[in-house]
């Protein structure tokens, strides 16, 4: 983001969009500038600007106001509303200082009267050029602060290594796949990544490919009109269209069933999406990212994801490390985890050096989600004060200095995990009297999740 003089550099070239049916007019524009700073589009009508801006991002444009069809007035008013942030100049011809002044009301950043010399033009467009990189440059700092230190916890090597490469790859429109084991983070990456892009300010779109169930992924991913099929009541845009302009997230992609690969894969080939019972398709523009915890070379070769799909999302991909691969941040993350969760509780806040070894000897095989699980569990247990290591189940303290090993033996122990998970949930639901909204919303897990756990774990009564 920025170049080795400090200067901030833009993560994509300033586009601009010349709408004027004189041909004098774009040859000047053709004249002036190199296109080196700048991607030049033109179109000679409004109709012409209207549909180019569909396809095309535009940073700016300069709008003749008269045009034939739909007038510059009537364009700027059809634009703005849509893509507020298009800076635009108008040109006026003489005496029409008063749609000028209108048209500065109807948003536009400058204009200029016809006829003025070719100097004129280049310094105005500079000077909308220096304001657009004040405005990128912004926004810019705005997404990185929000993520590099709030969102993404973790300074240890491999931590900064992973938010350089978000800062890297995410302005770029590349497909990424992002692997890890369970609870390392990977759709706090995806975030991350969508946060870096361009597309921050449009709809980062989940799709939990584990959770929507195979009758109808189809409908939530595509859409359907009414009376499709039964129960069609109303149509439904889809969760494709839905993230248009911005990222789509598919979480657990391996667990897609082989036929809506299929599918998807046309609507990426194509870049378009057809409703169920729909007669025409719709343009798409979406980013897309993906998240598993399986190895998907493996699943292709054993021929349960398809190998064409799996080149198209993985462009890129990323590794999000394990916890146990990154310990140091094990601190850090439990002062945030404790401070995120118990906001009005001062004295609950602390953790005793003892429990800090305990906890960053463990090796941690539910990653940060295990982590955030048990200090939340402690937490809703009521134990407040400092957090000492009896306070922590069991299985913690009884894991002791094999964090050397890569992988430690916590399989065979992975019973009485569950049996605190399952302590925990109850516990939690009592606090709530039995209120599941809270108990999920408390233990940090989804509301079907919880409804699953409670099937699961065969808790009653509560
Ligand atoms: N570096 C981190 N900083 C703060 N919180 C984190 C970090 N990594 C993960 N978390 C938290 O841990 C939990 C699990 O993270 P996330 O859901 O992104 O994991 P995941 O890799 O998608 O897991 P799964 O494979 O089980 O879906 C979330 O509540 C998330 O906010
Ligand atoms: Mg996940």
């Amino acid at each position: 983001m920025e170049d080795n003089r400090g200067m901030f550099v833009p993560d994509h070239i300033f586009t601009l969009l010349v709408v004027d049916d004189d041909p004098l007019f774009q040859r000047m524009i053709k004249t002036i500038f190199s296109e080196d700073h700048y991607i030049i589009h033109k179109a000679e009508s409004g109709e012409e600007a209207i549909l180019l801006m569909t396809k095309i991002k535009i940073d700016a444009a300069i709008i003749d106001l008269n045009l034939p069809g739909i007038d510059g007035m009537k364009l700027l008013k059809i634009i703005k509303p849509i893509y507020p942030d298009i800076m635009i100049i108008m040109l006026t011809g003489q005496g029409n200082i008063q749609l000028a002044v209108e048209a500065v009301k109807a948003g536009v950043v400058d204009f200029l009267q016809k006829p003025f010399p070719q100097e004129e033009l280049r310094i105005r467009i500079d000077k909308l050029y220096q304001m657009w990189l004040l405005k990128e440059e912004n926004t810019q700092l705005k997404s990185v602060l929000k993520f590099d230190y709030e969102a993404l916890v973790g300074n240890s090597v491999p931590m900064l290594e992973l938010k350089k490469l978000i800062a890297r790859v995410g302005p770029t429109n590349t497909s990424i796949l992002i692997q890890g084991d369970t609870g390392t983070g990977k759709e706090l990456v995806a975030k991350a990544v969508h946060y870096h892009s361009q597309r921050r300010n449009k709809p980062f779109v989940v799709v939990d490919c584990a959770a929507i169930s195979s009758t109808v992924i189809e409908s939530e991913l595509f859409g359907h009109v009414r009376g499709s099929f039964t129960g069609a009541i109303d149509s439904v845009k889809g969760l494709i269209r839905s993230a248009d302009g911005g990222t789509l997230f598919f979480d657990e992609i391996g667990e897609l069933d082989l036929a809506v690969q299929a599918k998807l894969l046309r609507v990426l080939q194509e870049r378009e999406v057809r409703p169920l019972g729909s007669p025409r398709t719709f343009p798409i523009n979406v980013r897309i990212l993906a998240a598993t915890n399986r190895n998907l070379r493996i699943e292709v070769e054993q021929g349960r994801f398809r190998e064409d799909l799996f080149y198209r999302i993985q462009v890129l991909t990323i590794e999000v490390p394990p916890l146990r691969s990154r310990k140091a941040d094990i601190a850090m993350l439990a002062e945030y985890i404790l401070k995120k969760n118990g906001s009005t509780r001062q004295e609950g806040g602390n953790i005793a050096s003892e429990t800090l070894t305990i906890l960053t000897e463990y090796n941690w095989p539910g990653n940060v989600r295990e982590l955030e699980n048990i200090l939340i569990c402690v937490v809703s247990l009521g134990k407040n004060g400092l957090l000492l290591p009896e306070d922590l189940p069991p299985l913690y303290s009884s894991v002791r200095s094999d964090s050397g090993s890569e992988i430690s033996n916590e399989v065979s122990e992975s019973g009485s995990l569950a049996d605190y998970e399952k302590n925990a949930i109850i516990n939690a639901l009592n606090l709530f009297n039995g209120n599941r909204r809270k108990t999920a919303e408390k233990l940090n897990i989804g509301e079907a999740t919880l409804y699953r756990k409670i099937k699961k774990y065969e808790i009653t009564g509560i």
